[in-house]
């Protein structure tokens, strides 16, 4: 059987990976694509219904992104959001202009419940708005669906034609009811039946990584991190020991870390592979030695993981698949334009590069992170695995301001371990978006017993972020932190000061490097 797909079409809205996921939700596959996809494209897709996104662009503009108007005629359901909505009243002949008055957040609008896409609703709901622009006038043969003092047709409808609006944005908490509304539009509008779950994706994937690798040998670089942990267990499941994952110890994780890797992994674990640990601590040390350049040390640890990766490949010989735990936001982050370069991260970028290999193989393409989570737990990972907060591929190298030693990786080591376990303890761990514990350059004096100290500063970081890419700083409650200073100065040694990073995304960024 097919599976049903809806297919978001993406013209530049801040919100679309929302939509997808929205859609998920309603246990329905879906797929952010180009505005710019061909009709032919669309069509081999089969999709049950499509949903054109906002924008920042006005919908009458020469230059703005627009899709053919054959679109319309394909018969397959179509939902217009803010962009999207004033984009199909423009190319079906309503009006398009320039709001007298902009409307921003939330808003009181007036539904038509006997609108399908209302269907169940309150008459009154309170939805998100944000535009400048408005439709004035439906198009011919639309019903205007929903309004607002300001916004005439804050929705509108042409059933017969299975096309739908909304001037709003269903998919912003701020909407009400705006599940409801996609609910409405997936299952009743396109005809969904909603069976996509993550049960069946795991034993999809299952049945066809089997079929697809056959007899072949696989490799796999695993970090501990949640992508490349679900990424081998589901090959562990399909293709048992003709997997091979690799764990680089780069003796730069957190304190016992390795070992737990090693423990659900290795041969004692609970998974059907062959896993290698590779312990390159002291190779690790020893490339670092006299470097503070964040970037050189970036660059460092990067390289000399892949030339670690080579070494371990060439010894296994010609391998079919290389395993990469990319997950769906890098595919769709990769297809947008490039920012400006603040950190070069470093995954597992460079390894098709230095192994001999037939194929990568990417199981978790088309997941968002929750999803993987989801996975991960259906396939019985132990949970604290799953929900492990993020850690960044060169690990507490970014973490030690200046200069890597190992004296001082395991004070950080030491420092981290306490912040977590109290943070643990005082059950914040899981509302915060991340938290560690870094090591300043920075020495001081400071007395303790009767003695002059001259010791390190440990700063501990926590912060609260949706995306990561802006954050702010928590409000820890001052007597964890004062239960975390006491027990940091007296259990690790050398470190005579803890101080907290009160910064936010920007100006600061997550990391310290
Ligand atoms: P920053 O420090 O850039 O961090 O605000 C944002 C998020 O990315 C993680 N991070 C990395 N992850 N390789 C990674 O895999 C890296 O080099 C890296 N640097 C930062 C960081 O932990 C945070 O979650």
């Amino acid at each position: 059987m097919k599976k049903e797909t809806i297919i978001v079409l993406d013209f530049g809205g801040q919100y679309n990976q929302l939509i997808a996921r929205r859609v998920r939700e309603c246990n329905v596959y879906c797929e952010i694509k180009p505005y710019t996809m061909a009709i032919e494209e669309i069509k081999a897709i089969e999709p049950k219904g499509i949903i054109f996104t906002g924008g920042p662009n006005s919908a009458y503009g020469e230059a703005s992104p627009r899709c053919s108007t054959e679109i319309f005629a394909l018969g397959i359901p179509i939902l217009g959001i803010c962009y999207g909505s004033q984009l199909m009243a423009h190319l079906l002949g309503g009006t398009v202009k320039t709001a007298p008055v902009s409307e921003y957040g939330h808003t009181e609008v007036e539904l038509d419940t006997a609108d399908l896409m209302f269907e169940g609703l309150s008459p009154k709901s309170i939805c998100w708005m944000s535009h400048t622009d408005y439709i004035a006038e439906a198009p011919e043969g639309f019903h205007v669906t929903a309004h607002t003092p300001s916004c005439p047709v804050a929705a509108m409808s042409c059933p017969e034609q299975k096309l739908y609006a909304t001037q709003f944005h269903p998919e912003v908490m701020h909407t009400q009811e705006g599940k409801e509304m996609l609910q409405n539009f997936v299952r009743k509008i396109c005809g969904c039946a909603g069976e996509w779950k993550m049960d069946s994706f795991v034993e999809d994937s299952i049945q066809s990584l089997r079929q697809k690798i056959g007899d072949g040998k696989v490799l796999c670089a695993l970090s501990g991190g949640v992508d490349s942990s679900v990424a081998a267990v589901l090959l562990s499941k399909a293709v048992g020991r003709q997997l091979t994952c690799v764990f680089v110890d780069h003796g730069l994780l957190r304190k016992e870390e390795g070992d737990e890797v090693e423990a659900i992994f290795g041969p004692n674990g609970a998974y059907e592979l062959n896993f290698i640990r590779v312990n390159a601590q002291q190779r690790y040390y020893d490339r670092l030695k006299g470097i503070d350049e964040p970037e050189e040390k970036r660059k460092i640890i990067g390289t000399e993981f892949i030339h670690i990766f080579e070494e371990e490949a060439k010894k296994i010989g010609k391998v079919d698949y290389l395993v990469q735990g990319t997950i769906y936001p890098d595919v769709i982050e990769s297809g947008l334009g490039k920012s400006a370069v603040i950190k070069s991260h470093h995954n597992v970028g460079g390894l098709p590069d230095v192994v001999d290999f037939r194929e990568i193989i990417e199981p978790l393409r088309s997941l968002f992170k929750d999803e993987v989570r989801k996975a991960g737990l259906e396939l019985g990972i132990p949970p604290r695995l799953v929900f492990r907060q993020p850690f960044p591929g060169p690990g507490l190298g970014v973490r030690i301001v200046g200069e890597v030693t190992e004296e001082k990786v395991k004070i950080v080591q030491e420092a981290d371990a306490i912040y977590r376990e109290e943070i643990a303890k005082a059950g914040l761990d899981k509302e915060l978006g991340q938290y560690f514990a870094a090591l300043t350059n920075m020495r001081s004096v400071g007395v303790m017993g009767d003695f002059r100290t001259y010791d390190y500063a440990i700063a501990l970081r926590a912060v609260n972020t949706s995306d990561f890419m802006t954050a702010e700083a928590a409000q820890i409650p001052w007597e964890v932190l004062h239960k975390v200073t006491n027990r940091i100065i007296n259990e690790v040694k050398g470190v005579n000061r803890v101080l907290y990073d009160c910064t936010g995304k920007p100006p600061g960024t997550i990391e310290f490097e």
